[in-house]
C-alpha cells in the first residue's frame, strides 16, 4: 500500500516527483473521452520508466495466441488493446540539451488530475545538466463535447539563460505494446503530410485493417502574446511534426497549444480518414483552448449534478469514489453501442480484451441507476449480438443443440482467452450474462427485452449448463466437474457451488421466462421455439429433472456451502495469519502454494450469495461470511465490494467501512501493488455499488425501491443520485434519517427497512430510521 497521492476531494495530486512510481501515477492521471484515452505520461520525452499509452475505443490487435503446450479449443489469438499514436508529444531542447526529468534536478514538481473540471495539469522546474532552468505548466484534456479532439497547453519559462527553445510538436504511430507476443509494431503508415504549422498522419493496423487517422495544428505565444514563427516540417517512418526554434530571453515564457483530431474507420470510411481528422483539429484550433475546455469543463460540472456522490466528513472516502465514478465516465459513456468496458478501460494493456464478465455483475446495476435505461440495454443487446459467435465457442468445445457459451474475455464475440483453467473452465461467466438480463427487467420493469432479445440468450445459456452437469452413478446426483469458480486461487475444482448454484437459477429462471412468454404472447413465444430448435417437450423436462437433483457441497457441521469438493480438506488459516511480506500472495508465491492454499482471491459463495440474497436467511448469510471473509486476500478488484455489501446487510458496519476504503482507494493507495498496469475499471462500480447498495442498503423488491440505510460513524452523511423508472431521486442519508428529493412528474412509493412511504412529484421528504424520531 503507498499513500504518496494527496488527498483532495477533487483532485488527484501527485506533490514532488516521485519517478519510482510514475507507472503508477501515469495510470491514476489517466484521462479519457468515452472514444480516445490516454495515460498520464509526460508530453516532453521521458527516459525513465514510464508505460506509454494512448487509446482508441473499440481499435484492438488480434495478437498471435503464444503458449507453451497448445490445447484444442484454444482461439487463435489474444486481443491487445492497442497502444496507438502519441499525439501529447513535444519534444523540448533548451539551447540544444532535450528536457528529459530523468536527467534534470527537479523541483517543486505537481501532478495533478482536476476531476471537477476534467483536465490533467502539471508543473515543475528544472535544471539541466548545462545548468539552464525552466519552469513548465501544462493542461491537456480529451474533449467530450467534441470527442475527436485532444488539446495542450505547454508553457515553458526560461528561468535563468537567455538563448533558443526548440519545440518539437508531433505525432508518432511507430510505438509499442509492452505486451505484443512477438515484439511486433503493429501499426503500418498509409500516408502523412507536413506543413507549417501543421501534420496530419493516417496509419492502420497490421491485422483488421482498423484505420486511424490523426492531425494537429498548434498555436504559439510569447508572455501571453500570439506569435508566429517559422517551423521545419520533420518526418520519419510513422512520425511527422513540426521543428520550431525560438529565441528566448532570461524570464520570458512560451506556450504552445496544440490540437489534435483523432478519427478511425469504426466511424468513417477509410478514404475520408485523413480529411476528418484535419477538420477535427481545425475544429479545435477556431474554437481555441480556452473555449474548448470551458465548454468541456461545464459538461463535466452538468455531469457532476447527476452522477456526484457527496461524502460529509470524511475526505479519502470523498477524493475514492470521485475518483472511481470520474474514471468510469471517462471509460465508457454508453454512446457507441459497439463499445464495452475492459477491465482496465484505457489506462493500460493487462487484461487485452475489452468484455469481461465484469460488465454484466458490476458495470450494469451502476449503469442501471446512473444513466438512461438504454444504457444497459445496449450492453445486454452486445451479448445478444454476440449469441451465434457463443454457440460457435461452445460447439468448438464439444457442446451442440444452440448451446452457447460466452468468452472470457472478448473484442468481438469470439473467445480471446488462452489459459486452459479459464478459458475452459472459469464458465460462470455464462451465468452472470443470465443474471444481468434478470437484473434488467427487474430494474427496469422491461419485460419485453426478453420477447425481444433476452429469451434467446437465456435458451442458448441454459442449453449449456444442462450438458455441462452430467450424472454421477455414485452420488445418484448430478455434479458438475472440471470447473474455476471466481476465485481464480483453485482451478479444476469440481461442484463449485457457485457455479452450480447459478447454473441451477439460470436454467429455472430460463424455463419461467418461457412459460412467461407463453402466457404473454403465444406467437412470439412460437417463433423463438422455432428459430431455437427448441423442443419444449424434451429440453424442459430433462431441466426440471436435472435441477431438483443437482449435488452442492454442504458442511453439516458448520453450515455453510463449501465452495467446492474436498475445500475443508484444505489446511484452514484466516488471511491475517500471512506475514505482510508474503502479500499480494500472487506476486509473492508460486502458484503452486497458492492452488493447494485455502486463501480465497475474491467472492466466491459469498458472489453467490451476493446476488441470490433473497434464497438465503440472515443466518445463512452470517455463517457463510464469517467462515469465508477471514480466509480471503481480496486480490481481485472485484473482491472488496461485494464484501463490503453482504458487510453492510449484516450490520458489520467496521468491516463494510474497511471494504469499502480499500475498494474505492484500491488504484489510489495501489493496495495490490498493480495499479502500475492500469487502473481497475470494472471494478470502479462495485465501489458505486458499495455506497449505494451497501451503505444505502438499495435493492428493487415488487417494482418498488427499498433502502435499508447505515451511516459509516465516521462520516456525517453521504448523498447520491439515482434514476428509477422515469424517475430521478436524490438519496442523502445522515445520522438515523434520510431525505428524498425527487425530480419525477409523478408520485414514488419507497421503502424504507420495510416502512411504505409516498414521494410526491418534485418534492422532498425526510424520514427516520432507527426508530429514532426527527428533531427539525
Ligand atoms: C478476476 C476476474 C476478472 C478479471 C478482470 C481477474 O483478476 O479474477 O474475475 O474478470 O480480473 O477484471
Amino acid at each position: 500500500m503507498k499513500n504518496y497521492i494527496k488527498i483532495d476531494e477533487w483532485k488527484i495530486i501527485e506533490e514532488g516527483f516521485h519517478p519510482e512510481h510514475n507507472r503508477i501515477t501515469e495510470s491514476l492521471c489517466s484521462i479519457g473521452n468515452g472514444r480516445l484515452g490516454q495515460r498520464g505520461m509526460f508530453e516532453e520525452n521521458y527516459s525513465g520508466d514510464t508505460l506509454q499509452g494512448s487509446y482508441i475505443a473499440g481499435v484492438y490487435f488480434p495478437d498471435k495466441t503464444r503458449v507453451g503446450w497448445w490445447k484444442n479449443g484454444y482461439p487463435e489469438y489474444f486481443a491487445k488493446v492497442l497502444n496507438s499514436v502519441n499525439w501529447i508529444g513535444i519534444n523540448i531542447h533548451i539551447n540544444g540539451t532535450p528536457l528529459d526529468l530523468n536527467n534534470c534536478s527537479v523541483r517543486s514538481f505537481v501532478r495533478e488530475l482536476n476531476m471537477l473540471d476534467g483536465y490533467l495539469y502539471r508543473s515543475f522546474i528544472a535544471k539541466l545538466a548545462t545548468g539552464e532552468k525552466v519552469k513548465v505548466e501544462t493542461k491537456r484534456f480529451l474533449s467530450i463535447t467534441d470527442d475527436e479532439c485532444g488539446l495542450l497547453e505547454y508553457s515553458i519559462t526560461a528561468m535563468n539563460f537567455s538563448g533558443e527553445l526548440v519545440l518539437v510538436p508531433y505525432l508518432d504511430f511507430d510505438v509499442v505494446n509492452e505486451d505484443s507476443n512477438y515484439d511486433q509494431k503493429f501499426w503500418e503508415e498509409i500516408e502523412k503530410s507536413t506543413a507549417q504549422g501543421e501534420a496530419t498522419i493516417v496509419a492502420k493496423t497490421k491485422k483488421l485493417d482498423f484505420v486511424v487517422g490523426a492531425a494537429m495544428k498548434y498555436n504559439l505565444f510569447k508572455d501571453g502574446e500570439p506569435i508566429k514563427m517559422p517551423a521545419l516540417p520533420t518526418e520519419r517512418k510513422k512520425y511527422a511534426g513540426n521543428i520550431v526554434m525560438i529565441p528566448v530571453v532570461e524570464g520570458e515564457t512560451i506556450t504552445i497549444q496544440k490540437f489534435v483530431g483523432i478519427v478511425s474507420s469504426l466511424n468513417y470510411p477509410v478514404t475520408l480518414i485523413n480529411s476528418k481528422a484535419m477538420e477535427a483539429s481545425f475544429r479545435a484550433q477556431q474554437k481555441g483552448f480556452h473555449q474548448l475546455l470551458n465548454e468541456h469543463s461545464e459538461a463535466w460540472h452538468k455531469k457532476w449534478e447527476e452522477i456526484d456522490i457527496k461524502i460529509e466528513g470524511d475526505s479519502a472516502a470523498q477524493q475514492g469514489i470521485r475518483f472511481n465514478i470520474f474514471q468510469l465516465h471517462q471509460t465508457y459513456t454508453g454512446a457507441d453501442d459497439r463499445l464495452n468496458i475492459g477491465p482496465k478501460g484505457f489506462t493500460g494493456e493487462k487484461y487485452g480484451g475489452s468484455t469481461y464478465w465484469d460488465t454484466e455483475a458490476y458495470c450494469i446495476p451502476f449503469y442501471l441507476s446512473t444513466a438512461d435505461e438504454s444504457v444497459s440495454r445496449n450492453l445486454l443487446i452486445y451479448r445478444y449480438k454476440h449469441l451465434g459467435k457463443a454457440i460457435e465457442n461452445a460447439q468448438k468445445l464439444g457442446f451442440n443443440g444452440g448451446a452457447a457459451l460466452y468468452p472470457m474475455v472478448t473484442m468481438n464475440g469470439e473467445e480471446c482467452h488462452n489459459e486452459w483453467e479459464i478459458t475452459f473452465e472459469e464458465i460462470h461467466r455464462n451465468g452472470a450474462i443470465a443474471y444481468a438480463i434478470y437484473d434488467y427487467i427487474n430494474y427496469t420493469g422491461d419485460q419485453q427485452y426478453l420477447a425481444e432479445y433476452g429469451l434467446e440468450v437465456l435458451i442458448g445459456i441454459a442449453r449449456f449448463w444442462a450438458q455441462r452437469f452430467h450424472f454421477s452413478q455414485a452420488k445418484n446426483q448430478y455434479v458438475m466437474h472440471g470447473v474455476t469458480g471466481p476465485n481464480e486461487y483453485e482451478n479444476n475444482v469440481n461442484n463449485n457451488w457457485y457455479t452450480s448454484y447459478i447454473a441451477k437459477w439460470c436454467l429455472n429462471y430460463c424455463a419461467e421466462m418461457l412459460e412467461w412468454l407463453k402466457n404473454e404472447d403465444i406467437s412470439r413465444y412460437k417463433e423463438i421455439l422455432k428459430k431455437t430448435f427448441f423442443d419444449e417437450n424434451v429440453e424442459l423436462k430433462f431441466w426440471k429433472e436435472l435441477t431438483s437433483n443437482i449435488y452442492f457441497p454442504f458442511d453439516e457441521e458448520r453450515g455453510v456451502f463449501l465452495q467446492q469438493d474436498g475445500f475443508l480438506d484444505k489446511e484452514l488459516k484466516p488471511a491475517n495469519a500471512l506475514e505482510s511480506s508474503e502479500r499480494p500472495l500472487n506476486q509473492k508465491w508460486s502458484w503452486d502454494r497458492i492452488l493447494r492454499s485455502c486463501f480465497i482471491k475474491q467472492a466466491d459463495v459469498l458472489q453467490g450469495i451476493y446476488f441470490f440474497e433473497d434464497h438465503f436467511d440472515s443466518d445463512t448469510i452470517k455463517r457463510n461470511f464469517d467462515f469465508y471473509e477471514p480466509m480471503t486476500v481480496h486480490e481481485s478488484s472485484l473482491s472488496p465490494c461485494v464484501h463490503s455489501i453482504l458487510a453492510a446487510g449484516l450490520g458489520y458496519e467496521e468491516k463494510a467501512y474497511d471494504m469499502y476504503l480499500r475498494t474505492s482507494r484500491l488504484d489510489l493507495d495501489d493496495y495490490n501493488n498493480d495499479a502500475c498496469d492500469g487502473l481497475h475499471i470494472t471494478s470502479m462500480a462495485g465501489t458505486w455499488m458499495s455506497v449505494v447498495k451497501g451503505f444505502g442498503g438499495m435493492r428493487v423488491k415488487d417494482g418498488l425501491l427499498n433502502f435499508k440505510p447505515m451511516l459509516p460513524a465516521k462520516w456525517l452523511s453521504y448523498q447520491f443520485k439515482i434514476k428509477f423508472r422515469g424517475n430521478s431521486l436524490s438519496v442523502k442519508i445522515e445520522k438515523n434519517r434520510i431525505t428524498f428529493e425527487s425530480f419525477g412528474t409523478e408520485d414514488i412509493q419507497v421503502r424504507i427497512n420495510n416502512q411504505l412511504i409516498v414521494l410526491g412529484a418534485q418534492a422532498a421528504k425526510t424520514v427516520s430510521f432507527n426508530n429514532v424520531p426527527i428533531i427539525q
